[in-house]
C-alpha cells in the first residue's frame, strides 16, 4: 500500500484547503481517510494561523463519491455499528469545529460524502456538483448522520425523498431546496469558495465561533434553553479584546484588527 497522504492540508492567506486525496475511488472514505481527514483538522484547531477550512476532493469528478463500498461489504453488525460510529465521530468534530468549515462541492458528493458536506457549516456547489443519499439502493441506510442533518436542514418531506428514493439532485435543486448555500460555475468554485470563506474570517474569530455554536444549538434543543444559551455567549464576547476592537473601529470608521480574544 502507498504511503501517500489520503488527506493533504494547505495552508494560505488564513485558509486551510483540507483535500481528500484519493480520486482514483473518487474519494471514497475508507478508515484511512476517515482517520486522516480527522488527524487534519486536529492539526489546524488551535493553529492562530488558521481562521476557517475550505473541504473539497481532489480530481474534479467527485467531491467524495460515499464511503467505501468494499469496506461496507465486509461489515457485521457488530462492525456496522463502529463503522457508522467512528465516521459520526468524525463527522460530528467537523461540525462543532471552532473556525468556519466551507465545503466546495464539484461532482458527486453522495451517501457518506453527502453526509460530509452535511456537517461543514456552509456548502458552495459547483454546476457539476450531484448530491444524493443512494444507500437503501444498497440496502443500508445513510450512517454518518444524512438522515438526520439532511432533514435538519432542508426538512423531512424532501429529505425523506432523498433517502427513500436515492435520487441525486443537482446543484441548482441542492440550492433551491437549502442543501447547497450557493451555486458558482464549475470553473469559479475554488475562488469564489475561498472568496466567501475569506469574507467570514475576516470577522471576530471567537465571535464566528461563539455564533456557530449558538446556531447549532438553536436547533437541538428548546426555545427557552437556546434562548439563554444565546445570551450567556453575547454576555462572554463583551469580556473580549474583539468585541471593544469591533466597535472602536466602527465608531471611528475604519476597518478593526481583531485578534481573537
Ligand atoms: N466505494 C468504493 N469505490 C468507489 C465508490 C465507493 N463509494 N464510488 C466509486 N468508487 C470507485 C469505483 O469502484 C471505481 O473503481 P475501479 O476503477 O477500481 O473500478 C472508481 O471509483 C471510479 O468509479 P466508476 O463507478 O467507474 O465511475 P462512474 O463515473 O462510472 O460512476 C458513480 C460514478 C459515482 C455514479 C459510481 O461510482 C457510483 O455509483 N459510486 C457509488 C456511490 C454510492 O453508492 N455511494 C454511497 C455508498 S454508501
Amino acid at each position: 500500500m502507498s504511503d501517500d497522504p489520503l488527506v493533504r492540508v494547505d495552508v494560505r492567506e488564513r485558509i486551510a484547503t483540507v483535500t481528500i486525496d484519493r480520486p482514483e475511488k473518487l474519494n471514497a472514505l475508507n478508515p484511512e481517510v476517515i482517520a486522516q481527514l480527522d488527524g487534519a483538522f486536529a492539526s489546524i484547531r488551535d493553529d492562530d494561523d488558521v481562521g476557517g477550512v475550505l473541504l473539497t476532493g481532489a480530481g474534479g469528478k467527485a467531491f467524495v463519491a460515499g464511503a467505501d463500498i468494499g469496506v461496507l461489504a465486509e461489515m457485521d453488525s457488530l462492525t456496522g455499528v463502529k463503522v457508522s460510529r467512528d465516521g459520526q465521530e468524525v463527522f460530528r468534530r467537523i461540525e462543532a469545529f471552532p473556525k468556519p468549515v466551507v465545503a466546495a462541492v464539484a461532482g458527486y458528493a453522495l451517501g457518506g460524502g453527502c453526509e460530509l458536506a452535511l456537517a461543514c457549516h456552509l456548502r458552495v456547489a459547483a454546476e457539476s456538483a450531484r448530491f444524493g443519499l443512494p444507500e437503501v439502493g444498497l440496502g443500508i441506510i445513510p450512517g454518518y448522520g444524512g438522515t438526520v442533518r439532511l432533514t435538519r436542514l432542508v426538512g423531512l418531506g424532501r429529505a425523506l425523498e432523498m433517502i427513500l428514493t436515492g435520487d441525486m439532485v443537482d446543484a441548482q435543486e441542492a440550492a433551491r431546496i437549502g442543501l447547497a448555500n450557493r451555486v458558482v460555475p464549475s470553473d469559479e468554485l475554488e475562488d469564489q469558495s475561498r472568496a466567501l470563506l475569506g469574507k467570514i474570517i475576516a470577522k471576530g474569530p471567537v465571535a464566528l465561533e461563539m455564533a456557530i455554536k449558538s446556531t447549532y444549538l438553536a436547533v437541538q434543543s428548546t426555545m427557552d434553553d437556546a434562548l439563554t444559551f444565546e445570551s450567556s455567549l453575547f454576555g462572554l464576547l463583551a469580556s473580549t479584546d474583539d468585541m471593544r476592537e469591533g466597535m472602536k473601529a466602527f465608531l471611528e470608521k475604519r476597518k478593526p484588527d481583531f485578534r481573537g480574544r
